[in-house]
């Protein structure tokens, strides 16, 4: 029998971190955040001082990297040895990542990366084509989503509680470009598997969408 995987997919903001990480702890599975992967290649580029419109140069420096994640109680994100996981969040990295995520090239590298995450007993899949091309087998996919204005306010809370610096309406503008070009970039764009569960969280707890989505496994 094959090792079960749950895809969520969705826009940056949507709670899909949350949510994933809240679903697999309960469920026991495994968890994979791959926007976490694409922002590791956009730090390795950045240090590389890559062209980042190079799709291939990126590529090869993403191919050749030495990224590892231990997962305890939290996530810790090791690149070439060194610890980057206060960098992953910032939204400069978020941008890079967008950027260099819409090269096939740099795509193409990190697919067969993504699906060695699929281990025993189950895996649940977070980001925007697990559903679509990277688990397009999964047996459970999710769609969660909240308007742009909602994911904005999220994200600069998040900052905020970080003790990062936040201004919203730069935050929401830079999440309706990213929203943009990750939907309408040509490869593995940004869209809803047609089995996924659309979910809108914009007027939902975070406890309701768990609930939600641990029903649709149940
Ligand atoms: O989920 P996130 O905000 O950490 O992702 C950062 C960027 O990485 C996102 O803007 C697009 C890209 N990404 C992607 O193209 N495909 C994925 N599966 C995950 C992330």
């Amino acid at each position: 029998m094959s090792i079960p995987v749950l895809t969520i997919d969705g826009p940056s903001g949507a709670g899909k971190g949350t949510v994933s990480r809240a679903v697999a702890k309960k469920l026991g599975w495994n968890y994979l955040d791959s926007g976490a992967i694409y922002r590791a290649v956009a730090i390795h580029a950045l240090n590389k001082q890559c062209i980042l419109e190079h799709g291939d140069v990126v590529a090869h420096y993403a191919n050749k990297m030495d990224l590892s994640f231990e997962c305890g109680d939290t996530l810790i994100v090791r690149l070439e040895g060194v610890d980057i996981t206060a960098q992953l969040p910032t939204e400069e990295v978020g941008a890079v990542a967008s950027q260099i995520a819409a090269h096939p090239e740099v795509r193409a590298v990190l697919l067969r990366k993504q699906q060695n995450f699929q281990q025993a007993p189950g895996l649940v899949a977070d980001g925007r084509d697990m559903g679509t091309v990277v688990f397009a087998e999964a047996d459970f996919k999710v769609f969660l989503t909240a308007s742009a204005e909602e994911r904005g306010l999220r994200r600069f809370k998040q900052l905020q509680e970080k003790g990062m610096e936040a201004d919203l309406e730069k935050i929401t503008q830079d999440i309706e470009l990213r929203d943009r070009r990750d939907s309408e970039r040509k490869n593995s764009p940004l869209i809803p598997a047609d089995d996924a569960l659309y979910l809108d969280s914009s007027d939902l707890s975070i406890d309701e969408v768990i609930a939600r989505v641990l029903a649709l496994v149940n």
